[in-house]
């Protein structure tokens, strides 16, 4: 926030965007003038000053994004990434040891993650989509000024529920196909009965 000195980093806040305020928050002094301009004396504009230059600049309006949601994805995705380069790190250290094939707890959790990356992906993208808000090009053009005349509701509907139902027999068939492959009997079907042959 712009405090007019060093500005620290929200770790973890409830976000009351009505009130354009935060609450219950951790901060790690310094943190945010080191990740934007590596130093720790520099100030950081706030949304408040951010938005009344834009309105300056580009007359009246909303120009701060909905918070809560950006401020939750950024924290999910980097929460998500510290977690996989941890995991790597017990693997790493496994491979090192000898012991990777033989841990069974380490394969248990890789499974278990299996879909972190989709999550982590997905709140990536929320970040930068919902982030640039009210902007789909920042201070050129606003995203109420980029809806197509052309392309009304009901074709975007009907695109959506085709992608959805398309994707969504992929992923069936995808989920099918690991299952049917990650079963301990998938090396003998289709192999004679012969055992040592792997199911791929
Ligand atoms: C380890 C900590 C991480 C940090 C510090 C980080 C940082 C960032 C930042 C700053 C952005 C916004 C970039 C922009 O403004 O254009 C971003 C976007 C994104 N991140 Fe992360 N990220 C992390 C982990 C991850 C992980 C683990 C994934 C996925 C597995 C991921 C996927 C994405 C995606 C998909 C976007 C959107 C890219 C776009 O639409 O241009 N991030 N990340």
């Amino acid at each position: 926030m712009g405090n007019g000195g060093a500005a620290s980093f929200s770790l973890f806040a409830l976000i009351d965007r009505e009130n354009q305020t935060s609450r219950r928050e951790i901060r790690v002094p310094y943190l945010l003038s080191v990740l934007a301009y590596n130093d720790t004396t520099s100030a950081v504009e706030g949304m408040r000053e951010l938005r009344k230059k834009s309105e300056e600049a580009y007359g009246e309006g909303d120009y701060i994004p909905p918070v809560a949601v950006v401020y939750w994805s950024f924290r999910v995705m980097v929460g998500l990434g510290f977690v996989f380069i941890f995991f790597s790190f017990w693997g790493l250290w496994l491979w090192w040891r000898g012991r990777l094939p033989q841990c069974l707890p380490f394969h248990r959790v890789a499974l278990s993650m299996i879909l972190l990356p989709v999550f982590a992906n997905t709140a990536g993208w929320i970040v930068t989509e919902m982030g640039r808000q009210p902007w789909v090009v920042y201070g050129l053009l606003k995203t109420t000024d980029g809806i197509s005349p052309i392309v009304g509701s009901t074709t975007i509907w009907i695109s959506m529920i085709g992608f959805t139902v398309i994707y969504g027999v992929l992923a069936a068939a995808g989920a099918y196909l690991i299952h049917r492959l990650g079963h301990p009997d998938a090396h003998l079907a289709g192999e004679g009965g012969q055992s040592g042959d792997h199911a791929y």
